[in-house]
């Protein structure tokens, strides 16, 4: 089912008399980056995990065929790489459209790489949206990112992808790099 988190976002945090706000990105954000930022540094959030059990019926699927992207699941102890963008608030007008589907904007505390730490705003979509799918075997996650193609591609670019960006980050992500292995097993390469 498509979600639509626009109007939700908006109301959400009020920038009024604000310049600039950190973004944290896990997903798309870091390797894709189709907005203005002021200034960017690789960084991480403490008890999140990156998992693609959000259903995406708008750009890597469609509402008969979802694709699967990333949300962040709370895991104690877990630790989340990514990558944080000073952006100006403005630029939240083009990310609520671009990640509507699910996804609101809550606060998160950021580390970056020299310790220094900072709030800043994360984009998640939460188990009660409405194109939330949640867990399933890690074969079955890949199968289906192997087939599924939306309006912005094919599903297995987004995983390509983000599996590229966060190696460049220096990042080991057992999940991302296990539906990746697991990606070049399914019938599309064989
Ligand atoms: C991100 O890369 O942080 C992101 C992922 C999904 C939706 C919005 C943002």
């Amino acid at each position: 089912m498509i979600a639509n988190t626009i109007e939700d976002n908006r109301q959400r945090q009020c920038f009024e008399g604000v310049s600039s706000v950190w973004l944290f990105g896990y997903g798309s954000l870091i390797y894709k980056v189709d907005f203005p930022f002021l200034e960017q540094r690789a960084a991480s959030i403490e008890g999140w995990a990156r998992r693609f059990w959000q259903g995406s019926h708008d750009h890597r699927g469609t509402p008969q065929a979802p694709g699967r992207v990333v949300t962040l699941v709370e895991q104690p102890g877990a630790r989340c790489r990514g990558m944080a963008y000073r952006v100006a608030p403005e630029v939240f007008t083009h990310l609520d459209e671009r990640e509507k589907n699910g996804y609101l904007r809550f606060t998160t505390a950021m580390q970056f790489d020299d310790g220094t730490r900072c709030d800043g705003l994360v984009y998640i979509a939460t188990a009660d949206n409405s194109a939330f799918l949640g867990p399933a075997d890690d074969l079955d996650i890949a199968r289906q990112i192997d087939t599924a193609e939306g309006p912005s591609g094919p599903n297995r670019d987004y995983l390509l992808q983000l599996a590229d960006a966060l190696r460049s980050l220096g990042d080991d992500d057992h999940h991302v790099f296990t539906l990746e292995t697991l990606l070049s097993w399914t019938p599309a390469d064989a």
